[in-house]
């Protein structure tokens, strides 16, 4: 584990959610002036995108946010099991695929857990946008939003510095 906090954001595909995440969290961990103390990464739990870029409505709905990132498409690895201090699934599905490679359950947080405006156990998935209709990619947008303000509070009781 390196000195910085690792946080590791996972979905399916790597090309929606993950890296939107990423990119929301280290727009908000910029903001804050708390990026040198974070590793933040994003990763799928399948291989089909893996070198690719983000999906082309993951990138206009960041930017339309004003966020902007690069993106680089990879599958989840077994290193990442430890590398990573917190890593966070979007949806059920991804969560016990993860814990079923074997990473420590306490390590392991839905993403929408970190909403404080939820209060029901287990926390709704971030739905997989790719194959919806409408303005999935906008909806995404907020609850990754919201849950990154939760996100920041615990990050910042636990990353060191
Ligand atoms: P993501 O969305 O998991 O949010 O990146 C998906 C992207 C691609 C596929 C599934 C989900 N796919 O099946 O190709």
């Amino acid at each position: 584990m390196s000195e910085r906090y690792g946080v590791l954001f996972v979905c399916l595909g790597n090309i929606c959610r993950s890296p939107l995440a990423k990119g929301v969290f280290m727009h908000a961990a910029e903001r804050e002036g708390v990026i040198d103390r974070l590793r933040i990464d994003s990763c799928g739990t399948g291989a089909w995108h893996a070198g690719g870029p983000a999906d082309p409505r993951t990138i206009s709905v960041a930017l339309r946010h004003g966020i902007c990132f690069d993106h680089v498409a990879r599958q989840i690895r077994p290193a990442d099991l430890e590398n990573f201090d917190l890593l966070i699934p979007m949806d059920a599905k991804n969560h016990r695929d993860v814990l079923a490679m074997g990473a420590p359950p306490e390590r392991v947080r839905l993403m929408r857990a970190f909403d404080e405006s939820i209060g029901v156990k287990p926390p709704p998935d971030v739905p997989d946008p790719y194959l919806g209709e409408g303005d999935g990619f906008e909806d995404v947008y907020q609850m990754i939003d919201r849950a990154c303000r939760g996100l920041m509070k615990h990050v910042l009781e636990h990353a060191p510095g």
